[in-house]
């Protein structure tokens, strides 16, 4: 994903400025809330979703959380750095799942094909309109359907999974609307042949021996705020009982899709992403409020998981980290638990980045990261950095981010597959799309050929 650099800065950056000036925040009291609605409700929710029974359990156990990870960029940068190393890496491929402890990803994001974000496909859906939602809400969706129908042909082709492959691509993240699997009552979002068309590249995929997530980048009523949450301005799923119960017809539609294709044990389900139930503290070491948001999280996650174990799937659940970092949501799991951490790197908003700093970042980043007891695969990456982007450099910091990824984590997914944006970098040469298009960067010749790494800083 990618918000405006202004509301970035607030996030990421070690100089925190309010980008967005602060409204006074909805005081929840999720204890009340759970007494009078979500605990009768939960039971009804069980018994609403076809083929699963199990009542809901609500989390209240926030307080086993661990520590929140910030990391400090420019901790990482070593004073001589002039060593570089050449490395051949075996990538991963199976056509049964070794599981998240040994699968390393080499992995890319097919972003933005079954949820629109307009500042990188700026040609998916007319100009005037800034996001799906108020697309379909404005021309209704016997108007928007067949453009989105035509932008779900053309984004990504099951041919790509071709291209991706001799690469050494092994993994892929692909990201969808919860609309795509459940057409929920008054939502704008489209409801068409997704699945359809999904199919078609997953099935290629895995008779390849890819690995695919299937992930949920928005939720009924809003996880974040955000366009791709489900609309600019949506936050309504935190709290609300409506969401809850949709969202898990929701990821039925996921399960039933992984359990009816050919190789069922190739697939990962990540249930929610960037969640955050308060943009002013969007990307911060508070993202998901404690105790509060913590235990909403928590409750939709382990009934997700629960799902899972009731049809006896085996499937991974890929929990994002909403920037907190691995270590504070592994204590909430068992340790037996089928569950990886995704986390989101990018240097682009680290404040003090320099481009000729971003590789040696990578690998002190990757080190520090690894020393929790989970499996960690790093969701989305890309090659910006804050300041002085240099085509130049771009291979360096694409083969280092690409071994660290893999030799002190499980790998990751590059951001993203396509990115068409025409606007330039603040900082530096080139526009974004020379640091964001997996493949702008095959043109150019910065992707190594599957499996070598060249000069990377570790
Ligand atoms: C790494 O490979 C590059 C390109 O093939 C070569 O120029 C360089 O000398 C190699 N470096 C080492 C340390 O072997
Ligand atoms: C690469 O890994 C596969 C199993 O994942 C193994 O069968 C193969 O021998 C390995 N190849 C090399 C060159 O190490
Ligand atoms: C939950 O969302 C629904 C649908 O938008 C709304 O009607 C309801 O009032 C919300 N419930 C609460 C408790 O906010
Ligand atoms: C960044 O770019 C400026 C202008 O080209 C240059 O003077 C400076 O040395 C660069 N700094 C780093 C750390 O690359
Ligand atoms: C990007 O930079 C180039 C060259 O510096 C300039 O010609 C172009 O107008 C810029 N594009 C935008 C969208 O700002």
């Amino acid at each position: 994903m990618r918000i405006s650099s202004a509301a970035l800065i607030l996030a990421l950056g070690s100089t925190a400025v309010p980008a967005v000036q602060a409204a006074p925040l909805p005081s929840f009291n999720l204890g009340s809330i759970i007494s009078s609605v979500l605990h009768n409700s939960l039971q009804e929710v069980a018994q609403a979703i076809d083929g699963w029974n199990q009542a809901v359990e609500q989390a209240t156990d926030a307080w086993k959380h661990g520590k929140v990870t910030q990391f400090n960029a420019l901790s990482f940068v070593r004073k001589l750095a002039s060593k570089r190393y050449n490395h051949s890496v075996n990538w991963s491929k199976s056509t049964k799942f070794p599981g998240w402890k040994k699968w390393k990803a080499n992995g890319v994001n097919l972003g933005t094909w079954l949820e629109i974000e307009t500042n990188y496909a700026p040609s998916a859906i007319p100009a005037e309109f800034n996001e799906e939602w108020t697309y379909c809400e404005t021309v209704g969706k016997a108007v928007c359907g067949p453009v989105l129908e035509k932008h779900y042909d053309t984004w990504v082709t099951p041919s790509d999974v071709d291209l991706l492959s001799k690469y050494g691509v092994n993994t892929l993240r692909i990201p969808t609307t919860y609309a795509a699997w459940y057409d929920v009552p008054g939502s704008q979002l489209y409801h068409g042949n997704q699945q359809k068309k999904l199919r078609a590249v997953t099935e290629k995929a895995t008779a390849k021996g890819m690995h695919v997530i299937i992930g949920l980048h928005s939720l009924p009523q809003g996880v974040n705020f955000l366009q791709i949450g489900e609309a600019s301005g949506h936050e309504g799923w935190w709290f609300n009982q409506t969401a809850f119960d949709y969202s898990l017809k929701v990821v039925s539609g996921v399960l039933d899709f992984i359990q009816s294709s050919s190789n069922p044990s190739m697939y990962t389900i990540a249930p929610i992403n960037e969640p955050s139930n308060s943009i002013q503290t969007f990307a911060s070491p508070n993202t998901v409020h404690y105790p509060d948001g913590v235990n909403w999280l928590m409750t939709y996650l382990r009934a997700v998981y629960a799902m899972i174990e009731e049809r006896k799937m085996g499937t991974w659940l890929m929990q994002n980290d909403a920037f907190m970092g691995a270590s504070y949501w592994a204590p909430l799991w068992d340790k037996s638990d089928r569950i990886v951490i995704d986390s989101h790197f990018y240097f682009f908003a680290a404040s003090g980045v320099y481009a000729t700093y971003t590789g040696q970042i990578a690998c002190g980043q990757a080190q520090a990261a690894a020393e929790v007891d989970i499996p960690i695969f790093v969701g989305e990456w890309a090659l910006q950095s804050y300041y002085n982007n240099s085509l130049a450099l771009r291979g360096e910091i694409f083969n280092t981010q690409l071994y660290a990824w893999q030799t002190y984590l499980q790998g990751g997914a590059f951001w993203s597959f396509r990115y068409e944006g025409t606007d330039n970098v603040s900082s530096g040469e080139g526009a974004t799309k020379d640091y964001w298009s997996y493949k702008n960067l095959i043109a150019d010749g910065v992707v190594p050929a599957g499996g070598k790494i060249v000069g990377s800083y570790c």
